[in-house]
């Protein structure tokens, strides 16, 4: 896989112009961009279809978390709006990500759509190891936890999921080869984590083995974003 292809650029903007103006900027080096839960809500399904009409992918992180009819309906109106990627939360439950992906899989044959990849969402990059128990009393580990949670995605039928970066081995450990894991909370040494707590730096990530990066403030809140994205394909190519 190409860095082009292993970087996912998430347009956290909320001006549907901005965000075209970004894929416009990017569509050298960036194979698919994330639209999240900002851009839908300003910009609707539209800037789905723009950016691929562009000839781009698109990753839809709505990150859907409902019971298992919501989120089956919700998962086969993003299939219908031809995203590459979309993802449910695995704490919805194994009986929501079943039917997600057996409803899904079905209108595909039905009518001969493109198959999305229908990834986990496990536990938030956001999240500290101790805040599992201190906020839910959730007693285990939270690698365990993840490793729970991707399992479940898997048994569910699922393509993969998203993991912070220090639970790609372990997952790797325990799923099927070629389950995908899709890893945010990406910290290059020059950028701070904010609200992201277990952070990793590009190379590390990719020496993990992590399929996908996705990468959003550390690249558009520079003042040379172009630069930025140069520093981590750099770290990313010398990461072997
Ligand atoms: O700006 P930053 O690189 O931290 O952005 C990370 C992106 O990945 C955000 O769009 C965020 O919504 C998303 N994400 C995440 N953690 C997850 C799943 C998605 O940070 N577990």
């Amino acid at each position: 896989m190409t860095v082009k292809e292993k970087i996912i650029l998430a347009l956290d903007v909320s001006d549907a112009g901005y965000a075209l103006e970004l894929v416009d900027r990017f569509s050298e080096s960036i194979a698919i961009f994330k639209v999240g839960l900002e851009l839908f809500t300003t910009a609707g399904p539209s800037i789905v279809t723009d950016i691929q009409d562009r000839g781009h992918k698109v990753f839809l992180d709505l990150k859907f978390h409902d019971i298992p009819n919501t989120v089956t309906r919700a998962a086969l109106a993003a299939t219908r709006l031809g995203v590459h990627m979309f993802n449910v939360h695995t704490s919805g439950g194994y009986e929501a990500m079943k039917r997600c992906h057996d409803q899904v899989m079905e209108l595909c044959l039905k009518e001969n759509l493109q198959r999305p990849r229908m990834l986990g969402v496990t536990v938030l990059t956001s999240l500290a190891p101790e805040t599992l128990k201190k906020e839910f009393g959730i007693q285990h580990t939270l690698r365990t936890h993840v490793k729970r949670l991707s399992v479940m995605a898997q048994e569910a039928g699922l393509d993969g999921v998203i993991a912070s970066g220090h639970e790609v081995s372990m997952i790797r450990n325990r799923c099927r080869a070629g389950f995908l894991i899709i890893t945010p909370g990406i910290r290059p040494s020059w950028y701070p984590p904010d609200d992201q707590q277990r952070t990793m730096t590009p190379r590390q990530a990719v020496r993990e083995g992590a399929d996908y990066l996705v990468v959003g403030r550390s690249i558009l809140d520079q003042p040379d974003p172009l630069k930025a994205l140069d520093l981590i394909t750099v770290e990313i190519l010398t990461a072997k």
